[in-house]
């Protein structure tokens, strides 16, 4: 199409090639042309494609979406700020949080919309258990346990497990819970021989009592990705393969199996598995017009990059501490909901007040 928003795309391997299709097929959105020295594959729609930076930048862009390996973001993304173009920067935004932050400075300082690819936000079953836990439907939360476990995707070689996978886990149990860590520790291996860690098992707490376990690694010869959230009144498992939301309540009538109830703590009641509307998440993160979703930013709303910031300085604090193999504490907190912009450091002294979560940006307009 012409006369809509005119968008770049930055690499075009395994993510960038689901990008690309995805912006083929956005409303209001022409993808005009894509960076990558080295393409995998043809572009849908003859778009070209260029292998310099400068020339990307020439096209005259809305927004560029960054799907470059990871190693590269902070580069790529900083050079973009710097021309004035938006962009949806994959995740990991960075490969430090020190990369991070001068990101999230590049395009907040110039009023532009600086955007992190948490596709996982807008999964169906997540999206539905977010939805549900705001409700109260849970009651008081007890636990958060997620797993993402599958066979190693040899492209992948900038970084490890932690930055690669763990970093979903880590976004999205702030984002589901709408609470923040206040303390991980994390243990990792290397059993492939690769330079960068392929397992890694941590242990949280988030700053409204909720305990945290997450168990990522690329060598188990399945495919699992499994968000369990358990509370007062029974369980949630999301499954974000499948999109499929399952709630386990606990028993309702009164177990009269005295040696039972005592063992489980408490009896199994009924179990629904909802029927929810399935949308691919790519797609719905990318669209125009989802008032307050758009992670392009053309809504004028950023809701993945700034409230992305915390989550994003825990997961330096799980590569952290399963190097030094020791935990990463903060100050005890009282229980509470919402944004806990604060980060601490391992003897409980505030490193850094970061600016409140989630405000609006203006997207900058071409003329
Ligand atoms: N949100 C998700 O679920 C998700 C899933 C997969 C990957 N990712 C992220 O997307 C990014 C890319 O991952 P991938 O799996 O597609 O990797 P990939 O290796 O398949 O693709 C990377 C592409 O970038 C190109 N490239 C290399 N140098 C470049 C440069 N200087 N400029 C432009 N392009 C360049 C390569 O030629 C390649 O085509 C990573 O940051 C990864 O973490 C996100």
């Amino acid at each position: 199409m012409s006369g809509g928003l005119r968008a770049g795309l930055i690499g075009l391997g395994a993510m960038g090639r689901n990008h690309a299709r995805v912006l083929n097929l956005l409303d209001g959105v022409e993808l005009v042309g894509v960076l990558d020295p080295a393409p995998g594959g043809a572009v849908p729609g003859g778009v070209p494609v260029v292998a310099e930076l400068e020339q990307f930048i020439g096209l005259g862009l809305d927004y560029a979406v960054v799907a470059c390996p990871t190693g590269l973001h902070e580069e790529v993304g900083l050079r973009l700020a710097e021309a004035g173009i938006c962009a949806l920067i994959e995740k990991p935004l960075a490969s430090t949080l020190e990369a991070s932050q001068r990101l999230v400075e590049a395009f907040e300082s110039r009023g532009l919309v600086g955007a992190v690819g948490h596709i996982e936000r807008y999964n169906p079953a997540l999206q539905s258990l977010r939805s549900r836990l705001e409700a109260g439907e849970l009651g008081d939360m007890y636990q958060v346990v997620t797993r993402r476990q599958g066979p190693f995707p040899g492209r992948i070689a900038d970084v490890g497990v932690v930055m690669d996978l763990a970093t979903h886990d880590i976004d999205l149990t702030a984002w589901v819970t709408g609470a923040q860590y206040t303390s991980v520790s994390a243990r990792t291996s290397r059993q492939s021989g690769r330079e960068h860690e392929d397992m890694v098992v941590v242990v949280g707490e988030l700053d409204n009592g909720t305990v945290v376990n997450h168990l990522v690694n690329w060598l188990s010869p399945l495919k699992e990705r499994s968000t369990v959230v358990t509370g007062e009144r029974g369980c949630f498992v999301a499954d974000t393969l499948t999109a499929d939301l399952t709630f386990y309540a606990n028993a309702a009538i009164d177990n009269e199996w005295e040696a039972l109830r005592a063992f489980r703590g408490v009896s199994s009641g009924d179990m629904v598995r909802y029927a929810i509307p399935k949308r691919e998440p790519l797609v719905v993160e990318c669209a125009l017009g989802d008032a307050g979703q758009s992670a392009c930013g053309c809504s004028g709303r950023v809701t993945a990059a700034s409230s992305t910031r915390s989550p994003n300085s825990t997961t330096w604090f799980v590569l952290q501490a399963s190097t030094a193999g020791r935990s990463k504490r903060s100050r005890p907190s009282p229980p509470r909901r919402g944004w806990n912009d604060e980060v601490f450091s391992d003897d409980g002294d505030r490193l850094r007040q970061q600016p409140s979560a989630p405000r609006d940006c203006v997207r900058k307009d071409h003329g």
